[in-house]
């Protein structure tokens, strides 16, 4: 008698897997979250997403939910992160309207190249606030819904799986691995985000809540790289050799590797960084 496949297989990338479940996105209608949203989606979720201009956001929700009839994509605009009370209100709409909150990216950002000579203290500031304030205000306003989540859906791994919940990823980047001209601010953010996220993972792990974070590499058809393309053309192409790859990655790869840490292979997966750069920042630094 052949063992049942479940043993030793989680059925991922499989429709329905995460049916009836809600997502939570900042910077949901970002080229990145928006399609991190829509595999979500498609794969049976609804989902919330958030973000500082009205009619972006709108607009995004309403394009992500097209992907699956009888979807329900929320957008709520107006909302910028660095404002606790705001985000709060989200979150609870979020889960009041569509029943809860099962899991969260912190996925808002904001960056632009600057020499520190030309960066102010409120510039550097105004980085921080986003990328690192608005994770934190992220993580506290989604964390009730998400400890609620996890505790619902604890008997995963069973041979009769009933879906995954409780989970957050923050989307950070590699600049502060090794260190990155013109991002100062953005590497000081991502360093502070990936410390948040682990330590939700830490905190969180024992009321079955997992924290991981996404560090997308360069992105084709992505504002960052169009930004840095335009604005720093020789390094770009310098950066492009250092792919061991060879080219720039698509958004559908994090999307994949999103429903990865979302879906039930991903249990056993916190506190951790999956680092989707074609193996480029191992090369930084190398000419
Ligand atoms: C130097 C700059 C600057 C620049 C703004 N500032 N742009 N300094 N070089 N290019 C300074 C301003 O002069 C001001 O300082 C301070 O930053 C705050 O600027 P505001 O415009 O008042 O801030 P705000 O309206 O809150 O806008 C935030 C922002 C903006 C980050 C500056 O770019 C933004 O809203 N971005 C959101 C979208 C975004 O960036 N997406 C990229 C995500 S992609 P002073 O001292 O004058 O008051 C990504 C991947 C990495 O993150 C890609 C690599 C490029």
């Amino acid at each position: 008698m052949s063992v049942p496949r479940q043993k030793y297989l989680s059925s991922v990338w499989r429709d329905g897997i995460f049916a009836d479940k809600v997502l939570f996105c900042t910077g949901g209608a970002g080229t990145i979250c928006s399609m991190q949203v829509r595999a979500f989606v498609a794969l049976g979720g609804n989902a919330c997403i958030i973000g500082r201009n009205v009619e972006k956001t709108e607009k995004g929700a309403e394009d992500i939910a097209t992907v699956r009839s009888g979807s329900k994509v929320i957008g709520i605009g107006g909302v910028d992160v660095r404002d606790p009370k705001a985000l709060q209100a989200a979150a609870d709409r979020c889960a009041k309207e569509l029943g809860g909150i099962d899991f969260a990216i912190a996925g808002a950002a904001g960056n632009f190249l600057a020499p520190m000579a030309q960066l102010s203290p409120n510039a550097f500031k105004t980085v921080m606030d986003i990328d690192a304030l608005g994770s934190y205000n992220t993580t506290k306003a989604v964390l009730p819904y998400l400890v609620e989540s996890a505790q619902k859906y604890k008997n995963i791994g069973s041979s009769q799986p009933t879906g995954t919940g409780g989970r957050m990823i923050f989307i950070s980047a590699t600049f502060h691995y090794k260190g990155q001209p013109l991002q100062a601010h953005v590497a000081a953010a991502k360093a502070a985000v990936d410390q948040i996220s682990h330590s939700v993972a830490i905190e969180y792990g024992p009321y079955g809540v997992t924290s991981n974070i996404i560090t997308p590499g360069p992105i084709a058809n992505t504002e960052g790289v169009e930004r840095l393309s335009k604005t720093d053309p020789k390094s770009m192409k310098a950066s492009m050799k250092r792919i061991p790859l060879g080219r720039y990655g698509e958004v559908k790869e994090i999307a994949d590797a999103t429903v990865y840490l979302f879906s039930e292979a991903g249990s056993y997966v916190n506190g951790n960084t999956l680092v989707v750069d074609g193996g480029q920042w191992r090369t930084s630094g190398a000419s």
